[in-house]
């Protein structure tokens, strides 16, 4: 279901991913690891074509989401950006209430239904495990919220959408301990109707989350496997040295 096909990616002469192939199942979770620099960010960021906001960048190969090459000059980015969310390091609410952000994706498409948006803010806050923590204060800024509270709100605002497709940076790494688990156990329940792709640089973290793991570094992808057998029993000599913590 998500693609990459041949892919190389340069920022001006410096080259950040060489020639990646990698197949993302439908409904798996799939993390990204790899010592910092390695490419992580950039190839998730391909997906929802994030990079397209960079200058002096340049793409070769095909990033293929349902069937279709999402650099196609015929896709709409807006319309991409509806299936396939993102999710950043940083918990980056709107100065809006709690209520507002997670409409606001409804509303900029053009939803304004009183009802039906009420409906869908419930449900994707109750998706995002947040439902309860939040309900009698919906009007309430979302800056009231604690960092790990306003993580999830940022993830009930992408659900909010509909997408297929979930892309997570580092989605706790800015977060305590409990708020962390908080976010494993969503992403465990969301894989059910998700596709999720998660860079983490928690080696436990993705061992926990992940279905299947990709291991990068210098731009390539060295080892992509089920995430058991990459933490068990790797084919590649780096691989087990990365996830064993002699480098990284
Ligand atoms: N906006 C940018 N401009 C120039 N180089 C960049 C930019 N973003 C990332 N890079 C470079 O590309 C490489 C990969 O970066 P990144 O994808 O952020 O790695 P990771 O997420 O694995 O830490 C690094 O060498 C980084 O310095
Ligand atoms: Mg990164």
């Amino acid at each position: 279901m998500i693609e990459a096909k041949n892919v190389n990616f340069y920022y001006g002469d410096f080259q950040a991913l060489r020639n990646i192939n990698m197949e993302i199942g439908q409904q798996t979770v799939t993390a990204l690891i790899g010592p910092s620099g390695c490419g992580k960010s950039t190839f998730l960021r391909l997906f929802n074509r994030m990079n397209d906001l960079i200058e002096n960048t340049r793409l070769e190969g095909e990033c293929v989401v349902n069937d279709q090459n999402i650099y196609n000059r015929s896709v709409d980015v807006d319309e991409l950006r509806k299936e396939v969310g993102m999710v950043f390091q940083k918990p980056n609410p709107f100065p809006k209430s709690i209520f507002e952000n997670v409409a606001y994706g409804l509303r900029v498409n053009g939803n304004n239904n009183k009802k039906s948006v009420t409906q869908r803010v419930e449900e994707s806050l109750i998706s995002a495990a947040l439902w309860d923590e939040v309900k009698d204060k919906l009007h309430k800024s979302a800056f009231e919220l604690s960092g790990g509270q306003q993580q999830r709100l940022c993830i009930a605002r992408a659900l909010a959408v509909s997408p297929m497709v979930l892309l997570m940076d580092e989605p706790a790494s800015a977060l305590d301990p409990v708020s962390t688990s908080k976010i494993e156990e969503l992403i465990h329940r969301l894989k059910t109707d998700y596709t999720i792709v998660i860079v983490t640089h928690n080696m436990q973290q993705a061992a926990r989350v992940s279905d299947k793991t990709a291991f990068f570094m210098l731009g390539e992808l060295v080892e992509y496997s089920d995430t058991k057998k990459m933490f068990l029993n790797p084919d590649k000599e780096a691989t087990q040295n990365y996830i064993t913590g002699r480098f990284g």
